[in-house]
């Protein structure tokens, strides 16, 4: 059968018609709102490359998460920016760095929002690799017990989730077991599975002030092209105790977030990365392009890939607009 008895246009004709039939709704139970913290006092210090995300010392970003507070996201993921960096990035672990205490600040004020770091090395290593760098490589053995023990800091600092973002082999398991062996075998952990070798990190890299020294990061994240290999590591990842699964970033991937959700039916969480973001911004600041519509269009797209976690800087003002409509 098909047309002319076969007509799809019959449940496209009126809005209400479409709500009906809609397969995909983004709600603000979707998201996860990403923020840069650092030192200092009522400091806001706007990143270039993404229009409307700043690095906001505490007392700023206490003041900000009123409204995300308000807006009903269910919480944050925090970036910090050590007021000094070394070979071992020993800001990352200390219990005053900037993420310990912004973490602490944060539950004080609004004890229900989630808290969840990302744990890694890069922006707190003069080098600006996520791991301790041996005869010019990054030596992944050396890395995990660092990167556990940040995972525990800020575990111990209040985070509600810890998501270790660094790319060794092995760290899951390495942070698992800090965790409960530091009393913390109720922390979930959120687990970048399937983090690719990207260009689109590049405004991070100006927000985060990580870029690394020397190389690149495509001996440790992975090549672009692979997706069987995405499989891999998310299960591996899951075998050593994640709890949430990610892929990022999301929009040049939504096969492989399709194929994490539909292989192994845990929670998948996807990135909505930074040069994502620039992308969209930078285009609908010249008019190019509707800023409301691309932005819930894309996040849509996200979550119908099958993500249930959008990690995006989209957040805030998408929240907004589905509040409004
Ligand atoms: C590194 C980290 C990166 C991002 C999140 N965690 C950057 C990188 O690997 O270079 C990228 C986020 C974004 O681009 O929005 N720990």
């Amino acid at each position: 059968m098909g047309f002319p008895v076969v007509r799809p246009r019959r449940l496209r004709s009126s809005e209400n018609i479409r709500r009906l039939v809609r397969e995909t709704v983004l709600t603000v139970n979707d998201f996860l709102y990403p923020v840069f913290v650092m030192h200092g006092r009522g400091e806001s210090r706007p990143v270039e490359a993404m229009p409307g995300v700043a690095n906001w010392s505490v007392d700023v970003c206490l003041r900000e998460l009123e409204e995300v507070v308000a807006l009903g996201l269910p919480g944050i993921l925090v970036f910090g920016l050590p007021a000094a960096k070394d070979e071992l990035g020993r800001e990352a672990y200390s219990d005053d760095g900037i993420v310990q205490r912004a973490v602490r600040a944060v539950k004080e004020h609004y004890p229900e929002l989630l808290v969840v770091t990302d744990v890694c090395l890069c922006e707190y290593t003069s080098h600006g690799h996520c791991g301790v760098v041996k005869d010019g490589a990054v030596d992944n053995d050396a890395t995990l017990e660092l990167i556990a023990r940040t995972a525990v800091s800020h575990a111990a600092a209040g985070a509600d989730v810890v998501a270790p973002s660094d790319m060794m082999d092995g760290r899951v398991g390495a942070v698992r077991s800090a965790l409960d062996g530091a009393g913390f075998s109720h922390i979930p952990v959120m687990a970048y599975s399937a983090k690719y070798a990207s260009a689109f990190y590049g405004p991070f890299r100006e927000a985060a002030g990580s870029a690394p020294q020397f190389g690149d990061r495509r001996g440790y994240q992975m090549d672009p092209a692979n997706a069987d290999e995405a499989l891999r590591e998310v299960w591996q990842d899951l075998e050593e105790g994640a709890d949430i699964v990610m892929v990022k970033p999301a929009l040049a991937y939504l096969d492989v977030i399709r194929r994490v959700k539909q292989e192994t039916g845990h929670p998948v969480a996807a990135y909505n990365v930074s040069g994502e973001y620039a992308a969209v911004k930078a285009a609908a600041g010249h008019g190019w392009l509707d800023e409301r519509r691309t932005v819930l269009e894309v996040l849509t797209g996200i979550k119908r890939a099958g993500a249930d976690i959008v990690i995006t800087y989209h957040a805030r003002e998408a929240a907004r607009w589905l509040r409004e409509s």
